[in-house]
């Protein structure tokens, strides 16, 4: 069933109310089907089938998540449930869909609750279900109180990518306090030889592809920081060790789209079954509801790929463009921009930014964006924040001189905010001091000379649209970089009710996404990017409300090379920003040519942070031409399929990529060298992915290729035979495009 542009808007207007939990609709959604005799369901998805059923205790059990069944194959019911040993009952050693914590439960809960009376026992029992062409819902009750869960699950059938979340509802006559709650359990096969992929990171070193074998016991990745996190990316992906690797072997992969404090965690109980839980972090998590109260979860995504890590995270990718980002199934490409930032910090003003908006233009760049600077008495990172008003001293003629000198030069004119947060010397602070997130009487604890203001309040929710929509009627600005520079701490709302502070959790998160979508609604050509000093805010909860993300701050391109890797594993190239910078680099002193620089950035969505008034003719030239190129490629690039040739990670010398458009009929090899030690090889380089029946030409961007390559050979040519690129020295990089002829 294709996707009406009603169902979309009521998606979008969904999230607008607060119910962050509704999936996105699906492009076009998977066969769903319920078997009555077998008391089975099943979603059909492009390579794959999820299933599950009902027990004869009225658990709802996991059946299948993995390569596809056929149509007509048969499940057999779900096994009657037994306990292992008195130790370990049934629901922990059975496969649950969706487990509470009650009946004596050692493993994760899907859900703990606590009930007035002092109870913390909750049994979960099939009750009823709805099945419609979009998807399933499944409602489960307590055994004893009226405590009701909605457990949902749609599929996108060209991805075969499956949301789930759940929703839990208070029907009791008292309030009933959810202490933790997942979006959803999923089981894997039962298997010994699960190996776990995730993302670990820091300021400046974000992205970082980690490994380890699942073995007895928990791995838990997470956030309790309020926000999304770089520590660890909510994305994981699960294959099996001596079977799956870049190109082959089955993948089990999933992502919360949730920009709040979240945690996944993967477990193999006592008896080996491999699980994850996702969904809200139980740390330091209440959440009391009021009789007739729900509370949903955030989606949690989850898919299956035969075709090894890169498989997985094609699909993760065709999945963001055409279901997540904001235009899907057609979300625009990005424009070449330039940021002012590294440049110039915090030193902005009328003349300056105009001598570099006129120099970003005769680049070729589309989108001229000012950092950082521009505001209130923002001279430094001590002063500034929450007073979003233009500084009078650095534009006497307000933002209007620039915007249109920027718009006269044929560019999009793009503005940095951080709207969440403020500096205690602002005018926002004086007039507010209880407008941030804090404990009464306790310290304010500042990060980068900033606290963080209680997005969860309504008022501090109205000033922060107020104030952006302001800026947004008042001034032609097509993009916002909204920026998001520390965590929490003093997690408090001292308006609150003690037993109702915690909310803080949901509700900041909820109003965040709020205020986003109202101002796309207000301002329908506005464009976003989510930064969080770096890619601290990378999600699919926030990737749904904007166009692109700030990876990180470190523009080194050589160590972009390993993150932008990591990345790609999670998030699809075509929302990734990297520009290029100075050399020697701010971050480590290297020292790498333009070309270099330019080739890393391309990888991505490209962009130009240096300062362009230390540039000399021969920088313009080379910048000209690249950026020339790349809009040539930005096609593919931002939108086509990722084949991960040679890998940067783990020391290697070399790297390769290589994106192949939707049609096949252009592909992109960028390749990498760190350093040549020793006269060595040039190896040969298989291509992946394109059409071994159509002709390619090929031709060189930067470097060339070895000279007895032939211009033009079939696709098999290039995948089996390949293509050698010498590269020679240190920080060496070449790229060549093959276009169908
Ligand atoms: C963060 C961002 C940078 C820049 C600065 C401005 O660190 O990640 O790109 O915008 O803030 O203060």
């Amino acid at each position: 069933m294709g996707v009406t542009g009603l169902s979309r808007r009521a998606a979008c207007l969904s999230v607008m109310g607060g119910l962050v939990a509704a999936a996105l609709p699906m492009r076009s959604t998977a066969s769903v089907g319920f078997d009555p005799a077998s008391r089975v369901f099943r979603l059909d998805g492009e390579g794959v089938t999820y299933a599950f059923g009902i027990d004869s205790a009225g658990q709802v059990q996991s059946l299948h998540w993995g390569g596809p069944l056929a149509l007509d194959d048969q499940l057999a019911p779900a096994p009657k449930p037994s306990d292992y040993s008195g130790f370990d009952r049934a629901n922990s050693v059975t496969p649950l869909e969706f487990v509470a914590f009650g009946g004596g439960l050692v493993t994760e809960p899907s859900l703990k609750v606590a009930f007035p009376s002092g109870v913390r026992d909750l049994v979960l029992k099939y009750l009823d279900h709805t099945l419609t062409s979009e998807g399933i819902t499944l409602r489960m009750k307590d055994i004893s109180t009226e405590v009701y869960v909605e457990l949902r699950y749609s599929m996108d059938k060209a991805t075969g990518l499956l949301a789930r979340s759940a929703v839990v509802d208070n029907r009791t006559k008292a309030w009933l306090r959810v202490d933790q709650m997942a979006a959803a359990t999923l089981n894997l096969p039962f298997g010994e030889d699960y190996e776990v992929n995730y993302l670990t990171g820091r300021w400046a070193a974000e992205w970082t592809l980690q490994k380890r074998p699942l073995e007895a016991g928990a791995t838990v990745l997470e956030s309790r920081l309020g926000m999304t996190g770089s520590q660890n990316n909510p994305w994981l992906a699960i294959g099996r060790a001596g079977l799956t690797d870049e190109d082959n072997g089955p993948v089990w992969f999933g992502a919360l789209a949730w920009s709040g404090a979240w945690r996944i965690t993967v477990e193999k109980d006592i008896v080996g079954h491999p699980r994850i839980t996702a969904g809200y972090n139980p740390f330091d998590f209440a959440y009391r509801l009021k009789p007739g109260e729900r509370l949903e979860t955030p989606v949690f995504y989850a898919g299956f790929s035969h075709d090894g890590m890169g498989g997985a995270s094609r699909r993760m990718h065709r999945f963001q463009r055409s279901v997540i980002l904001p235009g899907a199934p057609e979300p625009k490409l990005r424009p070449v921009l330039y940021n002012s930032w590294e440049a110039t910090e915090f030193a902005v003003n009328e003349v300056g930014q105009i001598a570099l908006a006129e120099k970003a233009a005769t680049l070729g760049v589309e989108r001229f964006v000012m950092d950082d600077g521009w505001f209130g008495k923002r001279n430094n990172d001590h002063a500034g924040l929450g007073d979003w008003t233009v500084n009078p001293e650095k534009f006497p003629n307000g933002l209007e001189a620039l915007i249109s000198r920027v718009r006269g030069l044929g560019m999009e004119f793009g503005l940095w905010v951080e709207p969440e947060m403020v500096n205690p010397d602002s005018q926002l602070y004086r007039a507010h001091p209880d407008w941030v997130i804090n404990f009464k009487g306790r310290p304010r604890t500042e990060g980068r000379n900033q606290l963080v203001l209680n997005l969860a309040r309504s008022d501090v929710r109205d000033y922060v649209l107020k104030s952006l929509d302001l800026l947004l009627r008042d001034n032609d600005i097509a993009f916002l970089k909204w920026d998001h520079n520390r965590s929490w701490s003093e997690p408090g709302w001292p308006e609150r009710a003690p037993e109702d502070q915690q909310k803080l959790y949901v509700d900041y998160t909820k109003n965040l996404y709020w205020i986003l979508a109202e101002l796309r609604r207000r301002h329908p050509k506005l464009e976003i990017e989510s930064c969080a000093g770096g890619g601290g805010r990378v999600d699919l909860g926030i990737m749904h409300l904007t166009d692109q993300v700030w990876p990180t701050d470190n523009t080194d391109p050589f160590d972009r090379l390993k993150m932008q890797d990591g990345f790609s594993h999670a998030y699809m190239p075509g929302v990734m920003m990297a520009w290029v910078t100075a050399s020697p680099n701010w971050v480590n002193k290297r020292a790498t040519s333009l070309e270099y620089r330019f080739l890393s950035a391309m990888q991505g969505c490209l962009g130009i942070g240096d300062n362009l008034n230390h540039w000399g003719q021969e920088d313009f030239a080379t910048a000209k031409r690249l950026v020339a190129e790349y809009k040539s490629i930005r096609q593919t690039v931002q939108r086509g399929d990722l084949y991960r040739l040679i890998s940067p990670q783990g020391g290697s010398e070399r790297s390769a990529t290589l994106t192949v458009s939707e049609t096949k009929r252009q592909a992109v090899l960028f390749t990498f060298l760190h350093s040549s030690s020793t006269f060595d090889a040039t190896p040969l380089i298989q291509l992946q992915g394109l059409d071994p029946q159509a002709r390619y030409a090929v031709r060189s961007l930067v470097g060339a290729v070895e000279a007895d390559t032939p211009k033009i050979a079939s696709g098999s040519y290039w995948m089996h035979h390949g293509v050698r690129i010498p590269l020679r020295g240190d920080f060496q990089a070449a790229a060549l495009v093959l276009d169908v002829v």
